[in-house]
């Protein structure tokens, strides 16, 4: 998608040297553009944990990378499929809750299996990355397409002459900058304005972190897509009386009985849309899908985080990114990231595959091999 104009990816790999990859350093958007070079594992981790990049499909490629360099650093080391362990370990022990970045890290072990020699693995592990990120780009493309439909049949019963929008609600950013290009949720947002539909967005600020407002807002603003932002609690409101025609978010991992973890307050969503009948989907990648859980409220694992995050809150202040302290310097804070909305409010799940219902037997359907 674009900044300024100009069509970025979220991850790249330097054109003149190979052991360099590049990222947006996401901390600091919407108030500055800049990018963070990650060259070695240390870096790679530091990325994911303190969320120079985030979402759940761009942790995984960053974590993919990460193996590739771990690669490079292993080539000379006597201990090199030991130290190749540690590294997936370090990487793995980053953030818990998006499966993505395990399901990465294993694909890159993986393709290494069938090598012993160094320089060979180094390759291998550099085709593999690109390769996983080449798939997300096609992955999130077609999630637009298959969630492009569900739009078009809102537009249409809608209105006839296409001059009320369809009112979209999303949650946290589940946009490109959480994948390497056109996001999960907003790929059928993107496709949508894109073939004409006429669509607003309303942008969940998120809080803590504020994804919404940064970084929502920031590339929808960047792509001229129609948007509003609004705060968190902002949503039932808008459901009761009709402003909400569908709300489309993402997932960090998806249990085999369709419940999906995403970002904290993504529930409430989920239910202020089963009470006003608002049609709520999740779109995800099959890289997102666990299996192996089979009851997400019960054993999907929840990320916390640092208080620091709820009792201060950073934005720019005379041109400057200041942190202020939002409470009692001594009042304690919890800093759940995410929570996981049970499949019964799950109208579907929107996949590369297609729409399925959130049920075992809906995922079934589409990823049998996933069983
Ligand atoms: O904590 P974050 O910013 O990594 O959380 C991101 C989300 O919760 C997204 O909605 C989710 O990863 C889906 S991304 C396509």
């Amino acid at each position: 998608m674009k900044i300024n104009n100009k069509h970025y990816h979220t991850i790249w790999v330097d054109d003149e040297n190979t052991q360099l990859i590049q990222v947006f350093d996401q901390r600091f958007f919407p108030h500055e553009i800049k990018t963070f070079d990650i060259t070695n594992t240390d870096e790679a981790a530091f990325a994911i944990k303190e969320m120079v990049v985030r979402g759940a499909p761009l942790i995984g490629v960053t974590a993919a990378y990460g193996m590739y360099l771990g690669c490079i650093e292993a080539k000379d080391r006597s201990d090199r499929q030991g130290y190749l362990t540690q590294v997936a370990n370090k990487l793995n022990a980053t953030r818990p809750t998006a499966v993505n970045l395990s399901w990465a890290i294993k694909e890159i072990q993986q393709a290494l299996s069938v090598s012993d020699d160094p320089d060979e693995k180094i390759a291998i592990a550099l085709a593999k990355a690109n390769q996983i990120k080449q798939d997300d780009i096609e992955v999130c493309y077609r999630i637009g397409q298959h969630g492009l439909k569900i739009i078009q049949t809102i537009a249409a019963r809608k209105n006839r002459d296409g001059t009320k929008p369809v009112n979209i609600l999303t949650h946290c950013n589940a946009g490109w900058l959480a994948t390497i290009d056109w996001g999960t949720a907003t790929a059928p947002i993107y496709q949508a304005h894109e073939a004409g539909i006429n669509v607003h967005v309303w942008v969940d600020e998120t809080r803590p972190r504020n994804q919404g407002a940064n970084l929502t807002a920031f590339e929808l603003n960047q792509q001229n897509v129609p948007h509003t932002l609004i705060n968190d609690n902002t949503g039932g409101h808008l459901m009761q009386h009709g402003m909400v025609d569908l709300v489309l978010v993402g997932t960090d991992r998806t249990a085999r009985n369709g419940d999906v973890a995403n970002k904290i307050g993504t529930y409430l969503k989920a239910l202020a849309a089963h009470d006003n009948q608002v049609p709520f989907y999740v779109a995800l990648p099959s890289s997102t899908l666990d299996c192996s859980i089979e009851n997400g409220v019960r054993d999907i694992p929840i990320e916390t985080r640092d208080e620091k995050e709820v009792k201060y809150i950073q934005g720019r202040v005379n041109g400057e990114i200041k942190s202020v302290l939002l409470c009692p310097e001594t009042t304690p804070a919890a800093n759940y990231g995410f929570d996981v909305t049970p499949a019964k409010y799950v109208t579907g799940l929107i996949t590369e595959r297609g729409v399925c219902a959130a049920s075992e037997e809906g995922i079934k359907q589409l990823f049998p091999e996933k069983f």
